[in-house]
């Protein structure tokens, strides 16, 4: 770890971006202007560890195309200093397979397609009651327990929402949830890159004890099923095993928690700070889409992933050899100004906001996509329609991480 740390240290000083990205403190606070350097190097920056792109065009092509896959195991990748995609290896987690983020075509395939038999649009559009319905009961009980003083809009809403959710989804019982709460929020740092050993032993073990307690709970679903989607997945799909099963569970958590608490958080700051635009949503309630798509965009709560070119290729017309990693910077291609007008602008009225790559594209493209936005709206809409004079009350506090961005704290007082 000493070596590549130095290794990383050395090559941040000879102008190497990648390596700045990976390890530069400030830029985990701000990335946007050295996305904007990387693209203005060329469509896609080969450096001495790895190759990145911020450019739309290249980032869509590269998660499109079937020369490029994900990476099982990049410990394998002998160019990557280890600490940097430290993961956990041997346990079946979110991102280890058979983990659907993890393998590519054919096994892909099968495993999206049986999911998505019962993750359906429809499906997702059938809990847009029950999301606004759950919104109100956080805002009453955080407003109740706030006595006129300031709250953490993080640790009371946004992430209390979309965990409610994906426990109900799981079926995973109300007396279980907190332990629930517990066990992803250690888990989920796993989707961020660069965890150190000590983070990554945490994750692991936070990993092992769900998909030991999942176990059970796939057992108690067989006997005795609820109408929650789990139990439609282990009735129906008798073709997945335990591990997949676990995987897939440990998965929808993780993807489910993790991400939609940043969508949340980013906007409510977004918008307190763009005080005109809430009054457009105001006026007109039926902007909330796009602001969302908007809020997506400009503040991409997954900043990005990676492919490994499975064979010699071209994206966007630049070639890429066999065995390049690409780091697909999201965050980056969401403010090219070859496909957004003045990116740097945070405009909810933008007309083609939804180009934005903030949920992937091509095969992974996010499976709860619809979900996550229903999250967003409701959260969003009730929060700002309830207290019209919300506003920040303290110092918002980031997470440390470079994959995800949102917020840890975001104290407001609701007014
Ligand atoms: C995949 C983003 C919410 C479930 C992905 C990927 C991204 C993403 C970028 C693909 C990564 C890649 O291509 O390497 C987001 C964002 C969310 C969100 C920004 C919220 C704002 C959710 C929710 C769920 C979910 C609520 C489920 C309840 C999944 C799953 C995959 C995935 C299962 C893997 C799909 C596959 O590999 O085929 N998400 N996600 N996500 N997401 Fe989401």
């Amino acid at each position: 770890h000493g070596v590549a740390r130095v290794a990383m240290k050395r090559a941040r000083k000879q102008g190497d971006l990648q390596a700045t990205l990976f390890s530069d403190p400030a830029v985990r606070a701000n990335p946007f202007p050295l996305y904007a350097q990387i693209r203005e190097r060329g469509p896609v920056l080969k450096g001495s560890f790895l190759a990145a792109t911020a450019s739309h065009a290249v980032a869509g092509a590269t998660l499109r195309s079937d020369a490029f896959g994900v990476v099982a195991d990049p410990s394998t990748l002998p160019a990557l200093p280890r600490w940097l995609m430290t993961r956990p290896d041997r346990t079946i987690g979110p991102v280890t397979p058979p983990s659907m983020l993890a393998v590519n075509p054919p096994d892909h395939t099968r495993y999206r397609r049986l999911v998505s038999k019962v993750f359906t649009p429809r499906a997702m559009a059938a809990m847009r009651g029950r999301v606004g319905e759950l919104a109100d009961d956080l805002l009453d009980r955080a407003e109740r327990e706030s006595r006129g003083e300031p709250v953490d809009l993080v640790s009371r809403y946004a992430s209390l929402l979309p965990v409610t959710i994906i426990a109900e989804i799981l079926g995973v019982p109300t007396e279980m949830r907190s332990q629930f709460i517990a066990w992803g929020s250690t888990a989920a740092p796993v989707l961020d890159i660069g965890l150190t050993y000590r983070e990554f032993r945490r994750v692991d073990r936070a990993i092992r004890e769900l998909n030991e307690w999942m176990s059970g709970h796939f057992a108690r679903l067989r006997r005795e099923p609820g109408d929650d989607l789990l139990s439609q997945l282990v009735r129906v799909e008798n073709e997945l095993t335990e591990t997949e099963l676990q995987a897939i569970a440990g998965l929808l958590l993780a993807a489910g928690f993790e991400t939609t608490v940043n969508l949340i958080g980013n906007g409510a700051e977004l918008l307190m700070q763009n005080e005109d635009q809430l009054a457009d949503l105001r006026a007109d309630a039926n902007g909330w889409g796009n602001a969302v798509e908007e809020i997506l965009r400009y503040e991409s709560p997954v900043q990005n992933t990676a492919r490994l070119a499975l064979h010699d290729t071209e994206v966007a017309g630049v070639p890429v050899r066999a065995g390049t990693f690409l780091s697909v910077l999201i965050g980056g291609a969401n403010r090219d100004p070859e496909v957004f007008d003045d990116p740097e602008r945070f405009d909810i009225h933008r007309t083609n906001a939804r180009e934005h790559l903030a949920f992937s594209s091509g095969v992974h493209y996010c499976l709860g996509a619809a979900l996550a936005r229903i999250e967003g709206e409701e959260a969003l809409r009730r929060l700002f329609e309830r207290y019209p004079n919300l506003a920040v009350a303290g110092r918002p506090l980031r997470r440390p991480t470079r994959t995800l961005r949102g917020y840890v704290e975001l104290p407001v007082r609701l007014g």
